[in-house]
């Protein structure tokens, strides 16, 4: 018998929970790790733990509404004669075609565009779509080199050398191959249907110096005129920072581990790589060691949602952050309105992750051309724009509380955290105190 849905005398373990028996139940049925997309579940360390310090006697906040606050931001300036010019600190991360779709693509251009910001390519290489509604594009060079086309490295804005990603790095690419159609796979000189694993690490590099030769390569193909950015997933962001900026990078693109993905390895997704808050004071010592911060731009990615979360993420340091996941619900993934949809699939909205499965009834990550055509890629374009704004607006406020002209004149001053690990990872006192642990003593 049940009392309001609790069963007197069943206890639930705290280590074999729900979610752990049915991914043990789930192993012995198919004999595979399970592959999905979006990014960590579990709760870790985050933005949320951290609370700004608005502006008081000792302050002196700005007004809203007449008070201006920038939020401009230039990205490569360090050796790139035509570094990118961003009207807000807010990106579109790299999505690969293939993973989304092509209207999809279309979608992020369009909204990116009309709030002055940048898309990214991704695995599998550059669309029509997404050149034609971008106005500023970073293209990709990813370890898999799919779709890689040296033409694009002149038609872009910005090159990004990736060399992991925050959900798995470590790790490489997977496109099942429900989602290899005739486009996908011609792009890609792969196969149509057969699912494909990209590489975990560059063909040609056997280590930090190969980088450096890679970035003067680059730098030569596009007459020294384009950014070159190096992307990481962040798991030691110190070393790695130092060694990405000593090889010739314009700006670091740091993704923590809860950064989406398309399709990994769940155990990957949960276990590999350190949060986002973790990761940005690290590299910023490095960048700050080098005297590098703000010279070398860093772009910081990885379950930012709101504009509190990129206005902490600028006041630890960064100089803009990017966004996948959020974008892909701005677009209309996950849509409530699909939710019958959802659950002839076995999901629902707000859960839907099978995103390497094809079957997306928003028409977002599939390649499938009657899902595809559902999506309305002007609408989606209006939505991210609106999101995108909403963002901005909402850096501004906070800014502004805390007495800032511009957005990146937040600090770590600003901030103290809630917790003790969040303190000592973000290594800002926890509130109410003077304590950073491992920093101070008081
Ligand atoms: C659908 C999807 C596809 C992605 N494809 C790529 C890719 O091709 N290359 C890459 O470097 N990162 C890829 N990523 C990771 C994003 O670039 C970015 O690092 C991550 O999404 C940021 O975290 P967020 O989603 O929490 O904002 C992908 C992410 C998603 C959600």
């Amino acid at each position: 018998m049940s009392v309001n849905g609790w069963h007197p005398g069943l206890r639930e373990s705290a280590t074999f929970d729900r979610n752990a028996i049915a991914e043990i139940q789930r192993a012995a049925r198919e004999g595979i790790y399970d592959i999905r997309g979006w990014g960590a579940k579990r709760r870790l360390p985050h933005f949320d733990d951290l609370l700004f310090l608005g502006a008081s006697v000792s302050r002196y906040p700005l007004e809203g509404y007449r008070e201006r606050c920038a939020t401009d931001v230039v990205i490569g300036d360090r050796h790139a004669l035509a570094p990118l010019e961003l009207q807000i600190p807010i990106t579109i991360a790299g999505m690969s075609f293939g993973a989304l779709s092509a209207p999809a693509k279309e979608a992020l251009g369009r909204g990116a565009t009309a709030m002055g910001t940048a898309t990214t390519t991704g695995d599998g290489g550059m669309t029509e779509e997404e050149r034609g509604h971008s106005e500023t594009l970073i293209y990709q060079l990813l370890p898999s080199r799919y779709g890689m086309n040296p033409d694009d490295l002149r038609r872009c804005d910005a090159i990004e050398i990736v060399i992991g990603q925050g959900a798995k790095p470590g790790g490489g690419g997977m496109l099942l191959g429900q989602k290899i159609s005739d486009r996908v796979a011609a792009m890609r000189d792969l196969p149509k249907g057969i699912d494909q694993r990209s590489a975990c690490r560059h063909p040609d590099w056997t280590g930090p110096d190969d980088l450096e030769i890679k970035i003067g390569e680059l730098r030569e193909i596009t007459d020294w005129q384009k950014p070159i950015l190096v992307k990481v997933g962040a798991s030691r962001p110190y070393y790695d920072v130092a060694l990405a900026v000593k090889a010739g990078a314009d700006a670091i693109v740091l993704d923590g581990m809860q950064g989406g993905t398309a399709a990994t390895q769940e155990v990957f997704i949960e276990h590999v790589g350190i949060p986002i808050l973790a990761a940005i004071p690290a590299a910023v010592e490095a960048l700050q060691e080098l005297d590098m911060h703000r010279r070398v731009q860093l772009v910081v990615s990885g379950g930012i949602r709101t504009g509190a979360d990129v206005a902490k993420a600028l006041a630890l340091g960064a100089d803009a952050v990017s966004i996948g996941v959020a974008a892909m619900i701005a677009l209309g993934d996950n849509a409530p309105a699909l939710d019958g949809e959802y659950a002839e699939i076995g999901s629902a909205s707000g859960f839907y992750d099978d995103w390497q499965a094809g079957r997306d009834p928003a028409g977002i990550s599939t390649q499938d051309d009657a899902l595809a055509a559902r999506f309305d890629p002007e609408l989606g374009g209006r939505r991210l724009a609106n999101y995108l704004r909403t963002l901005t607006l909402e850096t501004q406020t906070l800014a502004r509380a805390c007495g800032k002209s511009h957005v990146h004149n937040l600090e770590p001053e600003d901030l103290v955290a809630l917790t003790v690990e969040a303190a000592a990872m973000a290594r800002v006192p926890l509130a109410g105190t003077g304590w950073v642990p491992g920093v101070s003593g008081s």
